[in-house]
C-alpha cells in the first residue's frame, strides 16, 4: 500500500501500527514568520525511516535538521505536507495530543544534556519518565544499566564527565520505552573519548531494536548509520543507504 493510501489516524493515544514504516515525512515544509520575515526551514521534504534504522541527517548551519527533527517529535507541526509515525498520522494533531505523542512515543537527546543539578543521575531519569507513568525506580534503573553507568545512580551531574552526563540524559530519554530516539547534535558538546562513549551508547541500543534519527556533524556517527541524508537550504539533496554500517568500536573520530 502506498503511504499516502493509508487512513489516517488522529488518536493519540493509538499503539500505532508496527509493520509501518517508523517515520514518514509527505511534502513537509515549514516556513517561520511572514512577509519579509518568511523563513522556509524545510521545504517539501520526503523521507521514511524504517522501525530499526539508524538515520543520520548531516547539513550546514541552517539546513533545517533540527526544523526536521521538531516535526518528527511532534514539537512543531508542519506548515503544509504531511508527518507520520509508526503509521500514527501526527500532522494535525492539536497542542494537547502532540504532548501525549511526544510523552509516550518520542525519546529526545539534546546536545546540551539539560540535567537538573540538584537530582542524581536516577532522580533526573525517573523525572520524566514519571510523566507518563513510568517513574519507578526499577525502570529508571534499568535504562541507567542500558548506558552503562547503573553504578553512578546516585551521583549528582557536577560528579559526572561531559560524556557521562549525555548517557545520563540518554537514559532520560529511554527509560519510558520510546520505539523513537531523536538525537540532536549528541555529541556536540563532547570530546572525542567521551563522544566515543556515546557513540556507542547509541549504537547499542539501535541494534536492540530502536529507531534512531541523529542530527550530527559528527563523520563517525555517519559511518555506524543505515543511512545518511544530507539537507542543504532546507531540503535534502542527497541520500546514502547502506546495509552495513560501521562497528562504533572501530570507527576513528
Ligand atoms: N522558531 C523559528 N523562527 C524563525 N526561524 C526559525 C525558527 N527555527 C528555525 N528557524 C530558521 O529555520 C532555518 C532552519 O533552522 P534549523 O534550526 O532547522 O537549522 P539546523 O540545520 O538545525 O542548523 P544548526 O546546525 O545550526 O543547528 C534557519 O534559517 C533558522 O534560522
Ligand atoms: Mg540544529
Amino acid at each position: 500500500m502506498k503511504p499516502s493510501a493509508r487512513p489516517a489516524q488522529t488518536d493519540a493515544s493509538t499503539a500505532g501500527d508496527d509493520a509501518a514504516p517508523a517515520v514518514e515525512l509527505l511534502g513537509a515544509a515549514k516556513t517561520y514568520g511572514t512577509g519579509h520575515a518568511e523563513v522556509h526551514a524545510l521545504r517539501g521534504v520526503d523521507l521514511t525511516v524504517l522501525p530499526g534504522e539508524m538515520v543520520v541527517l548531516l547539513g550546514p548551519s541552517g539546513s533545517g535538521k533540527t526544523t526536521l527533527l521538531n516535526l518528527v517529535g511532534g514539537i512543531e507541526p508542519p506548515t503544509t505536507g504531511r508527518v507520520v509515525v509508526g503509521g500514527r498520522e501526527i500532522t494535525d494533531f492539536d497542542e494537547k495530543a502532540r504532548t501525549t505523542y511526544r510523552r509516550g512515543t518520542v525519546g529526545f537527546v539534546f546536545q546540551f544534556f539539560n540535567l537538573v543539578p540538584t537530582l542524581t543521575a536516577l532522580e533526573n531519569v525517573r523525572l520524566v519518565a514519571e510523566l507518563t507513568g513510568r517513574g519507578d525506580r526499577e525502570r529508571a534503573m534499568h535504562a541507567l544499566e542500558d548506558v552503562g553507568l547503573a553504578d553512578r545512580a546516585d551521583h549528582f551531574p557536577a560528579q559526572l564527565s561531559g560524556g557521562e552526563q549525555q548517557r545520563v540524559a540518554i537514559a532520560r530519554a529511554i527509560a519510558k520505552d520510546p520505539p523513537l530516539l531523536l538525537c540532536d547534535e549528541p555529541t556536540g558538546a563532547l570530546d572525542l573519548e567521551t563522544g566515543l562513549g556515546v557513540l556507542r551508547t547509541l549504537q547499542r541500543l539501535n541494534r536492540a531494536g530502536r529507531t534512531l534519527l541523529v542530527v550530527t556533524h559528527n563523520a563517525a556517527i555517519a559511518a555506524i548509520a543505515h543511512r545518511v541524508v544530507r539537507m542543504r537550504s532546507g531540503e535534502i539533496v542527497t541520500v546514502t543507504t547502506t546495509d552495513t554500517p560501521g562497528d562504533a568500536d572501530e570507527v576513528t573520530w
